[in-house]
């Protein structure tokens, strides 16, 4: 069996000053916000996991339904013997590109949840020992340093994930993913699509109270690692569809007025009743507004697929 190797790019010391740097500033603007990296400490991992199973949560389903019918296809386009997947998470739909690309040398996860890199990398290198599965415990949105593995690159980022970042967000972020890659690699997207306001509320605000504990789940995180005194049951989980910018929030809701006091950053933060802290994005998308993101990277689009109910596309784009 070849090894697992495992790189902590950032020391743990820079991702408590980033978490401390964040927490400042979303905690003291108007209105309030988190960025949602911080939901994923193991909890948070594993509750994402729980939503994925959900009867609400159609987007796991929907990607694994193109992913199964597709991934020959996918291989045969990009010929990869690298594949990199961002926030790969369990990195279980994968193993279907895992099967399919047949010249593939190494597999490259980078998410910054360590114990869902470990676990989903320990799986791999038992079920394949033939691939090299070289994890990064990394940001994807700041520098990535990628290992030295032979091309051509397919880099991967599913589940939607893109919609987690805000469009400056996206823009910075996929011009950074064109300059790893050489002419002719290639970016399989997956993103979710516009739909019924109606289920997309329901995804995102499960009767079984999932995605609530995994929204209130980045409370726990700042209490544990900044001292903080949130009483998560003092905050009510809401999902709300932003028809205008195409995208849902999720935010956690002050039931009363009340002070916060986040003792490592010697801050006090008062909440009105009924005031949010919005600490998530997950934007929906049109196949138009991809191929144009993506074109203003220097990528460009070669293949969409959909699941049968279109609810969930897959894009294939080319580097120029
Ligand atoms: N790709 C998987 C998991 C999606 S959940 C799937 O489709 O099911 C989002 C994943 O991205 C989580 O594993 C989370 O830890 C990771 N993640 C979120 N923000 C990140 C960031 N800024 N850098 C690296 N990983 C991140
Ligand atoms: C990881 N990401 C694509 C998920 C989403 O659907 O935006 C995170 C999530 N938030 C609530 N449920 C799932």
């Amino acid at each position: 069996m070849s090894p697992l190797h495992v790189t902590r790019t950032l020391p743990e010391d820079a991702t408590e000053a980033a978490l401390r740097a964040d927490v400042e500033h979303g905690l003291t603007d108007d209105p309030k916000w988190l960025p949602p990296k911080w939901f994923y400490d193991a909890r948070g991992s594993e509750l994402f996991d729980r939503i994925t199973e959900l009867p609400e949560y159609y987007p796991t389903r929907a990607e694994r339904e193109i992913l199964a019918d597709r991934s020959g296809e996918i291989a045969a386009a990009s010929g990869a013997r690298t594949l990199v997947e961002l926030g790969s998470g369990s990195s279980e739909k994968t193993r279907y590109l895992l099967d399919a690309l047949t010249s593939l040398a190494a597999y490259v996860p980078v998410d910054v949840s360590e114990s869902a890199l470990t676990q989903a990398g320990r799986a791999l290198v038992a079920e394949r020992p033939d691939l090299e599965v070289h994890a990064l415990i990394a940001d994807f949105t700041a520098p990535l340093d990628l290992p030295a593995t032979p091309g051509p690159r397919l880099v991967a980022f599913l589940g939607g994930t893109i919609g987690n970042l805000l469009p400056a967000e996206r823009a910075a972020f996929l011009a950074a993913v064109r300059a790893l890659l050489e002419p002719g690699d290639g970016l399989l997207l997956g993103t979710d699509l516009v739909k019924d306001e109606q289920v997309l509320v329901r995804a995102y605000d499960d009767a079984a109270g999932v995605t609530a504990a995994f929204d209130k789940n980045v409370l726990n995180v700042v209490n544990r690692e900044l001292g903080a005194d949130f009483d998560p049951d003092a905050f009510e989980h809401v999902a709300v569809w932003d028809a205008r910018r195409e995208w849902i929030e999720m935010r956690l809701r002050s039931r009363t007025a009340q002070t916060v006091k986040v003792s490592a950053l010697n801050l006090a933060v008062e909440f009105a009743p009924g005031e949010d802290l919005r600490t998530e994005v997950s934007a929906k998308f049109r196949r138009e507004g991809v191929s144009r993101e993506l074109g203003d990277a220097g990528l460009e689009l070669t293949h969409w697929w959909t699941d049968a109910r279109e609810r969930f596309a897959l894009s294939l784009s080319v580097a120029r």
